[in-house]
């Protein structure tokens, strides 16, 4: 990229800096982004993703007759890279602007925050698990990092366009670049403990990314139409990073489709669509329309990639079936309100409000995080991840019908 072009993203206009404000959320409002009970009740989160894991060991995979796991533990660790945004940041924002979030965020599983958009874990963390693997550090996290078993690229915030506004998801395929280089060096010389060439090659390269170009479209006051538009300019963003991944060794990728934009309670607060535009679960029938069809494009393209990319493996994951399962069958999974967020301002029907965000002074959480879908109006809980990724896993809802750890095996 242009050393100008850099420049002018990276340099603070000229004029009068504003007060500095520490506030966490007040820097993500600024950074104009994305800010955009379990039955029975005595099942932890936990318990119930043990519990979904085992009866999807016992369906039919797979990836069960195809050999010797790959991936063991320690040295032997399955290799993950993981590009994309709030969805699966596990602390990159944080490091990248300098920011604390304090509690209630991270008080489910970890009891301190850890620079996730949760209570909990994210759906990645579970993945993780699944594979006996340690949850990835961020790339961008200069301390207490280990990139043994691979690094997380995701910041909170980012979509594939523009381009090259921090952190899309091209500026993180270029960071991969940079830390593969990086990396290649020392291994060169006879380093033990980073990735080898051969690492690169047999690692997992996970894209969940998208929420925010759509989000932030219609945000801008972009019509249902404008928005479709853009949609194939977003997925090609995709299908470059895929092809460039693939170019520098990558062979086996995992996409995750978009989840359901006019279920989230933030998007319900803020619609700008006409009153009548609710579904029978309440949720905004063309922010979700949107979803399905940028989630059709990039079906194709994973499609298209996994057949023309020459011993590649391209997996398409519909996340939106299976958060809409979730929202739609909510008592089902021991969820009360699926429309409320459990931290928030304002109390039902979403407790959303844009300028009190969960974290802010003024904000509340709710008592219990295991009845909410939605942790602070656009992310979700431990408990609703734990659900999402056990289905996740069960490969029911991935193209071509693999397991999660198939890579494991290849
Ligand atoms: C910083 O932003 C937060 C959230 O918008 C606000 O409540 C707080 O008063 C601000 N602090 C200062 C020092 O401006
Ligand atoms: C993870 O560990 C469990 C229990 O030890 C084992 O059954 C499973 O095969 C391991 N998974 C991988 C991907 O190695
Ligand atoms: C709700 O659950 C039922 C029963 O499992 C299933 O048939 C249906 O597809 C689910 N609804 C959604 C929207 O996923
Ligand atoms: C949020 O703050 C802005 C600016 O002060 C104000 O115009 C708007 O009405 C507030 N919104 C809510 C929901 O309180």
């Amino acid at each position: 990229m242009p050393l100008l072009l850099l420049l002018l993203i990276l340099s603070p206009p000229v004029s009068q800096p504003p007060p500095f404000n520490h506030s966490f959320h007040f820097i993500l409002l600024k950074m104009n982004k994305e800010m955009g009970h379990r039955s029975p009740l005595l099942l932890l989160p936990s318990a119930v993703f043990s519990v979904l894991m085992a009866a999807a060991a016992a369906g039919t995979g797979i990836s069960a007759a195809a050999g010797p796991s790959r991936c063991g533990s320690g040295g032997n660790a399955a290799v993950l890279f993981v590009f994309g945004d709030s969805n699966s940041d596990t602390g990159g924002l944080e490091a990248a602007m300098g920011l604390n979030a304090g509690l209630p965020s991270g008080r489910a599983f970890f009891h301190r925050p850890t620079g996730r958009f949760s209570d909990g874990r994210l759906i990645l963390d579970f993945l993780c698990d699944s594979l006996n693997t340690s949850y990835l550090t961020p790339y961008l996290d200069s301390l207490g990092s280990g990139f043994r078993n691979g690094a997380n690229f995701a910041v909170g915030g980012s979509a594939t366009l523009p381009r090259y506004k921090l952190f899309s998801l091209h500026v993180q395929v270029l960071q991969f670049l940079h830390f593969k280089s990086r990396s290649l060096q020392p291994v060169a010389r006879g380093s033990l403990g980073l990735i080898s060439e051969e690492g690169f090659q047999k690692a997992l390269y996970l894209i969940d990314i998208g929420q925010n170009d759509l989000s932030d479209s219609f945000a801008l006051g972009l019509s249902y139409d404008q928005v479709i538009g853009k949609i194939p300019y977003f997925v090609s963003e995709i299908k470059d990073a895929i092809k460039t991944l693939y170019d520098n060794g990558g062979r086996n990728f995992w996409v995750h489709g978009t989840g359901p934009l006019g279920c989230l309670p933030q998007r319900l607060t803020l619609r700008r669509a006409a009153k009548g535009d609710l579904d029978t679960n309440g949720c905004v029938v063309s922010y979700n329309s949107a979803a399905k069809e940028f989630n059709l494009r990039l079906s194709d393209l994973c499609a298209q990639m996994g057949s023309e990319l020459k011993d590649a493996t391209v997996v398409y994951t519909d996340v939106y079936s299976i958060k809409y399962d979730l929202i739609a069958n909510h008592t089902r999974y021991g969820f009360k309100s699926p429309l409320l967020s459990c931290c928030g301002y304002g109390g039902p029907p979403y407790n959303y409000n844009i300028n009190i965000t969960c974290g802010n002074p003024g904000s509340q959480a709710c008592q219990n995080g295991l009845q909410y879908i939605s942790w602070d109006g656009v992310h979700y809980t431990d408990a609703a991840n734990s659900i999402a990724a056990a289905k996740l896993l069960s490969s029911d809802y991935s193209r071509p019908k693999l397991k999660f750890d198939y890579f494991c095996h290849h």
